[in-house]
């Protein structure tokens, strides 16, 4: 019951806090100022680049225990893009948000039914906080949080994401890679 009442609040902030980042580029860090005065009205969070909103919703989470924020790397951004484009053509994975590090980057990769923009990828992510002890540096009991464990990795400093709609279905594949990479075994993320 309480987490089924808590999952449309944590859609709404992470939407608003979206939404803060399209005054003047880059001001990711003076949220509170929504205004947008180009003419076009800001109605729609998906609307929002999904780049932007990639961006976003690492960098609040990272903001929220004290983690400096990431940049967006178009070469990452290309990374993801063809994994993407892999991903939707069979469109199933199993768990639906994985993670990896193959040394070179770091990844993680989601799976969600129908449309989904890139707020809603990267908060799945970061919907895994609850499970994580840091104290521990471990996910609660039968419970996957390394999604998140890597969202707030303090040594990865680049981002690139994308997201896309499956070829034969509407369901929605993201995939974020990230510079250095993360996620290692019995390093605290922060
Ligand atoms: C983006 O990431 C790539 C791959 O790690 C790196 O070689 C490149 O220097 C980065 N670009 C910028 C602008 O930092
Ligand atoms: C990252 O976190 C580790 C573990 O708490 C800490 O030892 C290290 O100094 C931190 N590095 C940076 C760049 O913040």
């Amino acid at each position: 019951m309480q987490q089924i009442a808590m999952a449309p609040v944590a859609c709404v902030a992470i939407f608003s806090l979206a939404l803060a980042s399209l005054s003047p580029a880059g001001a990711i860090d003076t949220p509170g100022n929504n205004n947008n005065d180009n003419g076009v009205t800001v109605a729609a969070p998906r609307r929002i680049p999904a780049a932007a909103q990639f961006l976003q919703v690492h960098n609040d989470a990272r903001r929220a225990v004290g983690v400096a924020p990431l940049a967006w790397n178009a070469t990452l951004e290309l990374d993801a893009k063809r994994k993407a484009e892999a991903l939707g053509v069979h469109c199933k994975l199993s768990p639906p948000l994985k993670w990896d590090n193959d040394r070179f980057y770091g990844g993680n990769t989601f799976w969600g039914p129908g449309f989904q923009d890139g707020a809603a990828v990267a908060g799945a992510w970061v919907y895994e906080r609850r499970w994580y002890d840091h104290g521990a540096d471990a996910c609660a009991p039968g419970e996957e949080c390394r999604s998140y464990r890597q969202v707030v990795w303090n040594t990865t400093t680049q981002l690139g994401c994308a997201r896309r709609t499956c070829r034969s279905s509407r369901d929605t594949v993201g995939v974020c890679r990230y510079f250095p990479p993360g996620n290692y075994a019995g390093v605290p993320p922060y």
